[in-house]
């Protein structure tokens, strides 16, 4: 049975990411289940940091369909190119959006998010299969630090996806 994740308190986001991502993997270790695997992921980061949501979109067919997630309800379908996730798929990089309300097309799927970051997820041929979105109800709350550490988790969950 897997325990609770343990970050100490009162250190700083790169701390932080330093002592989740090893605990991540430590859960996922023996488990070959896509979904089981990813939920945890989402699961872990959710908890570790109090993001208002975190999840993961991956792409069937001509769209991105919602996958595993904490938070809130959020909408099931995006279109290539649509909102911060869409685009994020489109232009395969990372994306991060200080004030959602000033991203032109983005989707809102709660008031609450104000700002975000969106990460793909990438196959061994680099194509996108899905990505990575993480949602903040603080203004300004992703920078170059998540970027990093948000894509290793998405690397782990492009590893996961060839299992
Ligand atoms: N805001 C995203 C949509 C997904 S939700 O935030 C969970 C976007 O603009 O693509």
């Amino acid at each position: 049975m897997a325990e609770d994740l343990n970050i100490p308190a009162g250190i700083n986001r790169t701390e932080q990411y330093e002592s989740l991502i090893p605990q991540l993997r430590s859960i996922i270790t023996g488990e070959t289940d896509f979904v089981a695997n990813t939920g945890n992921l989402m699961a872990g980061l959710h908890s570790a940091f109090g993001f208002h949501w975190v999840g993961c979109y991956f792409v069937k067919n001509d769209q991105l369909v919602l996958g595993p997630f904490q938070g809130p309800v959020a909408c099931t379908r995006i279109a290539l190119g649509k909102g911060v996730c869409g685009t994020s798929w489109k232009e395969a990089h990372t994306i991060i959006v200080p004030n959602v309300d000033v991203f032109p097309g983005h989707i809102s799927c709660s008031s609450l998010s104000k700002s975000e970051i969106v990460v793909p997820i990438f196959n061994i041929e680099n194509n996108v299969i899905g990505v990575l979105d993480v949602d903040s109800s603080e203004l300004n709350d992703f920078d170059q630090t998540d970027q990093k550490y948000l894509e290793e988790i998405a690397s782990i969950i492009s590893q996961l996806a060839h299992l």
